[in-house]
């Protein structure tokens, strides 16, 4: 595998998997338990904020026992032993990338563990449930906070800082998403565009498998760290 300077990474659902946290369009997943149009939409906000502050409340209490798997560490490791840049990308809203010692990873869809209030803007960490009542820490005001989550529909995060790291990247790595969701979706033809290999890692071939280079197929935990030693072997 010849060497690379700077590598991208997006992530999904399917790094988070073997963490136990359920992925969204997999068997079971979690759109197959609730309506996207009742729960992650501002429109499902404004209609029904306690049914969508249940929602998140009880995805915010799940995530309190999870740990990192070994894809994330594998990650990590990347990030401090590539000489070139190394950019993760997550649609994940968990903190696991963090917890395995992922420096700045980039949030697109937002956090879970955080707070943003739509009257003052400001965003908390946050750990706690969310509720109508919750007065804001920065403002003091009350029926404002709601998930630093990005909704359907809503813009995410970072996009300007994304398409350049995407446009200046060597090397592609799409790990354990569907391809289901624009932009991320389209992240691969952006940086096949620009020049960049391009490489995915998922459990099965995604929505857009027919874009990438090459693609490793298994569970994350087995070909993530694999990959990461062949790319670091290479070079050494
Ligand atoms: P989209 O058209 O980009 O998403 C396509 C896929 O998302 C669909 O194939 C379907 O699987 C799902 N989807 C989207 N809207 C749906 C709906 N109303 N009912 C059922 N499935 C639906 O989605 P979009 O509405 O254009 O939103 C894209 C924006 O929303 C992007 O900015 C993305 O970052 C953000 N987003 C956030 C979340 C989240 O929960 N954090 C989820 C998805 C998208
Ligand atoms: N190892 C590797 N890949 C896996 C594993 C695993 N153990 N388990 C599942 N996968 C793969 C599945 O094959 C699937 O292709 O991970 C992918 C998960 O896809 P989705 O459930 O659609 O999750 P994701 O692609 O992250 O969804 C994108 O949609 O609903 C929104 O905001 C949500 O960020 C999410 C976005």
């Amino acid at each position: 595998m010849p060497t690379y300077r700077n590598i991208v990474v997006l992530t999904g659902a399917g790094l988070s998997a073997e963490s136990g946290i359920a992925t969204f369009r997999d068997k079971g997943g979690i759109w197959s338990r609730f309506d996207i149009e009742d729960v992650a939409t501002p429109d499902a906000f404004r209609r029904n904020p306690v049914l969508v502050h249940q929602f998140y409340n009880d995805r915010r209490r799940g995530h309190a026992g999870v740990k990192p798997n070994a894809a994330h560490f594998a990650l990590a490791k990347l990030e401090r032993e590539h000489a070139g840049s190394v950019t993760v990308v997550t649609q994940n809203i968990d903190a696991l990338h963090e917890a395995a010692g992922s420096k700045n990873p980039i949030h697109m869809h937002g956090e879970l563990l955080k707070a943003l209030c739509a009257l003052c803007g400001e965003r908390n960490v946050w750990s706690d449930d969310l509720d109508l009542k919750t007065a804001c820490p920065s403002c003091a005001k009350k029926g404002g906070m709601r998930p630093d989550v990005v909704w359907f529909g809503e813009m995410p995060y970072e996009m300007e800082r994304i398409y350049e790291a995407l446009i200046g990247a060597d090397l592609f790595i799409s790990i354990g998403t569907s391809g289901n969701v624009y932009p991320a979706a389209g992240f691969v033809a952006a940086t096949r565009e620009a020049g960049a290999r391009t490489v995915e890692l998922n459990l099965e071939p995604s929505e857009g498998a027919h874009l990438f280079d090459e693609a490793i197929h298994g569970p994350a935990t087995q070909i993530v760290p694999a990959f990461v030693d062949r790319i670091l072997s290479a070079s050494a």
